[in-house]
C-alpha cells in the first residue's frame, strides 16, 4: 500500500478540493461559501493527507494550543475510504506536540462515532454541563 504523506503545512492544502467535499459532498456543511472555507483553514491547525501527492484526507483543529481543541471537517475521499488514511490521519493528530496535554478535545459526527472511539474519543461523560448555540442550516440562508 502506498503510504499517507502528512502534512499540516497550509501551502501544501489542495484549497478548491476541501471546498468541493465540504460544500457539496459533506453532511455537515453543504453550501458553505468558499470565502468562509477560507478562513476556517486559515484560523485552524489543518491537517491533510496525500497519496502520490494527491491530497485524499484532511482535518483541522481549532485550538488555543495549550487547554483546548475542536476537530472539525475530518474527511477522507470516497474512493480512498477503508484503507487506514483516516486513521493514520487521527494519529498523527493526537500524537501532534503542539496538541499535547489538551484538557479536552471534542468534535462531532452522526455517522463515524465508531471510528472515534478506536482512538480514544467517547460520548461527553456528563452531557449536562455542555451548552452550544447551535445553527446547522446557517450555510444554506
Ligand atoms: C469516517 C471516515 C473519515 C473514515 O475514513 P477511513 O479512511 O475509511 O477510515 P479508516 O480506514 O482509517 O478506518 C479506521 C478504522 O475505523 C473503522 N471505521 C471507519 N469508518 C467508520 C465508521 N463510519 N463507523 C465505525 N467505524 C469506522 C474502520 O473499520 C477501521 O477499523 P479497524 O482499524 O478495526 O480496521 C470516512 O469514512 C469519511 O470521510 N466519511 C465521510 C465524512 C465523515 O463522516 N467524517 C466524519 C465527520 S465527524
Amino acid at each position: 500500500m502506498t503510504s499517507l504523506k502528512i502534512s499540516t503545512d497550509r501551502t501544501e492544502l489542495d484549497v478548491p478540493m476541501i471546498y468541493r467535499f465540504l460544500s457539496e459532498q459533506s453532511t455537515w456543511a453543504v453550501g458553505i461559501s468558499r470565502s468562509v472555507v477560507d478562513r476556517a483553514i486559515e484560523n485552524s491547525m489543518c491537517f491533510g493527507g496525500f497519496i502520490d501527492g494527491r491530497q485524499v484526507v484532511f482535518a483541522r483543529v481549532v485550538t488555543d494550543y495549550a487547554t483546548f481543541g475542536y476537530l472539525a471537517d475530518m474527511f477522507v475521499l470516497p474512493e480512498y475510504r477503508g484503507r487506514g488514511y483516516a486513521g493514520e490521519l487521527l494519529k498523527t493528530i493526537l500524537a501532534h506536540p503542539s496538541l499535547m496535554g489538551l484538557r479536552r478535545l471534542i468534535l462531532a459526527t452522526s455517522g463515524a462515532a465508531g471510528f472515534y472511539e478506536k482512538y480514544g474519543f467517547t460520548a461527553p461523560q456528563r452531557p449536562e454541563t455542555l451548552m452550544e448555540r447551535y445553527f446547522p442550516n446557517i450555510y444554506l440562508s
